[in-house]
């Protein structure tokens, strides 16, 4: 059989990727475009700014993949771009680059869904036993999802409000720090020698929904407690107390699932999945519980494209091709 090459797009958010993927699984470039530094002084991800930056960016990152790759584009099998969830003006820069590059060189192209990718993610290093159960933690979404076999997505939960990442996101603002602030909460949660009391929130006993505005008010009211109460120091608690919340329940509800649907395997992928106390909860859960645990590396974690491409290989593979039609798809359902 001849090998497949795919070059992905990631432009969905606030980093501009591209990446060349053989298989579906080994992973020949993934260039990245932080635009972190630009937004930082925003207090979070402005839109506009977003797309024209993906913009100065996206040729280079296209470039510097095919060439790290070290193989001719036409040699490229197809052409795989996220299509949404997203913001659309970004999600616009990767479409029209990815449909440009599809039409010049008569390569397919492949549309891909953002979570499939971050789900994928955990592909590029294991095979996947199905039934499989992926809990979705990232800046923008929060999601326990199904999968009965290959590239079949079934929604089981998903968060009522903020996403976990957005709520990490708030909660170190609120303690002081830069955007984006989930990895100091988690460092400083680590060092934490006790934990603040805050709110667990189960919502019904059969959901597998999440709710995370509740915990975020506590942590702001407890902060503003201490400020008035002129406390210093208070900080390390309150990220531990946070953390301890958001990953009882992140842990309860994916293993309630895994158990109801007879998984065979839970995969965690998203930005949070970079979290120290989440990977290192759920490893210890899944191992008492006889659960076969996946986590990407960390550089698969957050946005890139090499997810994407190794989501793509398996439309690849069944011939699921798009049209030049393609549109970005803010709000698409998986
Ligand atoms: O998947 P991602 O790169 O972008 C989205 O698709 O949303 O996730 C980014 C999110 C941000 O909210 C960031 O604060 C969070 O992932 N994050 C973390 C950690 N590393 C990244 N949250 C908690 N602990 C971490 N170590
Ligand atoms: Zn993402």
């Amino acid at each position: 059989e001849q090998d497949c090459f795919i070059l992905a797009v990631e432009t969905s958010c606030d980093e501009t990727s591209a990446a060349v993927v053989k298989n579906g699984t080994e992973v020949l470039s993934n260039l990245i475009a932080s635009q972190i530094e630009t937004h930082r002084a925003f207090g979070g991800v402005v839109p506009e700014v977003a797309s024209r930056k993906h913009v100065e960016s996206i040729t280079r990152m296209l470039e510097e993949a095919v060439r790290e790759a070290g193989i001719p584009p036409e040699s490229l099998s197809a052409i795989a771009v996220t299509e949404g969830p997203g913001l659309v003006g970004a999600l616009l820069v990767g479409i029209m680059a990815a449909k440009s590059l599809a039409f010049a060189l008569d390569k397919p192209l492949i549309g891909v869904h953002h979570i499939a990718g971050h789900i994928y993610a955990n592909h590029l290093m294991e095979d996947i036993l199905y039934p499989s159960m992926a809990l979705v933690v990232s800046g923008g979404h929060t999601e326990l999802v199904l999968m009965e076999r290959e590239g079949c997505f079934k929604l089981l939960g998903h968060t009522r409000d903020d996403a976990v990442g957005e709520a990490y996101d708030k909660v170190a603002r609120a303690l002081g720090f830069p955007y984006p602030g989930g990895p100091y909460v988690d460092k400083l949660a680590g060092e934490a020698a006790e934990a603040e009391e805050l709110p667990r929130a189960w919502l019904e006993p059969d959901s597998y929904d999440f709710s995370l505005s509740g915990l975020k008010s506590a942590v702001l009211n407890a902060v503003n407690q201490h400020r008035m109460r002129g406390k210093d120091g208070y900080q390390p608690a309150i990220a531990r107390g946070f953390q301890e919340s958001v990953i009882e329940v992140l842990v309860e509800k994916a293993v309630r699932a895994v158990r109801a649907t007879g998984s065979r395997q839970l995969l965690l992928c998203g930005g949070v999945a970079a979290n120290r106390g989440l990977r290192a909860a759920l490893s210890e859960r899944c191992v008492s519980e006889g659960i076969s645990l996946l986590i990407p590396p960390l550089a698969y974690c957050t946005d890139n494209a090499a997810m994407i491409g190794a989501a793509a290989y398996l439309k690849w593979k069944s011939g699921e091709f798009s049209s030049l039609g393609l549109k970005a798809e803010p709000s698409l359902s998986l």
